[in-house]
């Protein structure tokens, strides 16, 4: 038993370095060995790459590293903690970098299921699970599924809706993601995505703005407030509603705030 008690989150990816660091002595051997040995998330690129990146995903890769830091952060005592169980020092085992392979690997490949409440596990959010074989199958943002675990046959199901000929490749589709978002969680980006969009940053929008309009800091603030200077997106249909309600809020007049 754990004190503080760790996250369901925290304490998977401690597992899946420990296995790791088992080798062949690991009965998931099998497994561990077809997962990436690396991730593409842009959470993983050297800062010098992701420097390239256009600047709303630059922002929300840089926020995904920091999380991840944190984390590795705030687990040191923990990770020290686990001595006893092993003869190699913890702090070479349970080092960043395999605490970013393990968060990437839990990250772009569990499935939600909900999990009762365990007494070894902070309150976080329980309904990380990893699924062998159903962790291969790939994204196509063109095919329809349904997903979940069946209470009744014990088993996760997918059923789909599309029809698929024999010796093809079946695909499933893990939810209308637009490429900024399936490169942020999952590392790579569709073809021909139906949910492609283009995100504006703030800067980008403020530039077309008045920086004489007296109420710019307070239009500013309330979006800021109220979450709206993230997610401004183009998309197929045009302009999202999240950022035509940022540019109605910026374009009104002195007596309409
Ligand atoms: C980090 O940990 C991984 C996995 O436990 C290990 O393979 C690697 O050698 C470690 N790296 C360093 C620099 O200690
Ligand atoms: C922006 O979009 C991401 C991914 O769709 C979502 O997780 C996040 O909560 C959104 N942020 C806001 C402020 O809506």
């Amino acid at each position: 038993r754990w004190k503080p008690p760790v996250s369901p989150l925290l304490a998977l990816c401690t597992f899946l370095i420990a296995e790791k660091h088992a080798g062949e002595k690991s009965p998931w051997k099998p497994y561990l060995d077809v997962l990436p040995k690396t991730y593409t998330c842009p959470a993983c690129l050297e800062p010098d790459v992701i420097n390239l990146l256009p600047k709303p995903l630059k922002k929300k890769a840089q926020e995904q590293k920091v999380m991840i830091q944190e984390l590795f952060r705030s687990s040191k005592a923990f990770f020290s903690s686990l001595q006893p169980l092993f003869a190699e020092s913890t702090g070479t085992i349970f080092n960043f970098s395999a605490l970013e392979w393990a968060w990437c690997t839990v990250n772009t490949r569990t499935i939600y299921m909900k999990h009762p409440h365990r007494e070894c596990f902070s309150l976080e959010p329980d309904v990380y699970a990893l699924a062998p074989y159903l962790d291969l199958l790939n994204h196509s943002p063109n095919v329809q599924v349904k997903a979940g675990f069946n209470e009744q046959t014990r088993s996760y199901e997918i059923w789909t809706n599309s029809q698929c000929k024999k010796y093809q490749e079946v695909l499933i589709c893990y939810g209308p993601h637009d490429n900024q978002r399936l490169l942020l969680e999952y590392g790579f980006v569709a073809m021909d995505n139906p949910h492609s969009s283009v995100y504006v940053s703030a800067d980008t929008l403020l530039k077309y703005f008045s920086p004489l309009d007296k109420q710019r800091k307070a239009k500013v603030s309330i979006l800021k407030d109220h979450d709206f200077l993230e997610n401004l997106t183009f998309g197929w249909e045009g302009p999202s509603w999240r950022l035509l309600t940022a540019l109605k809020v910026l374009s009104l007049a002195a007596d309409e705030l």
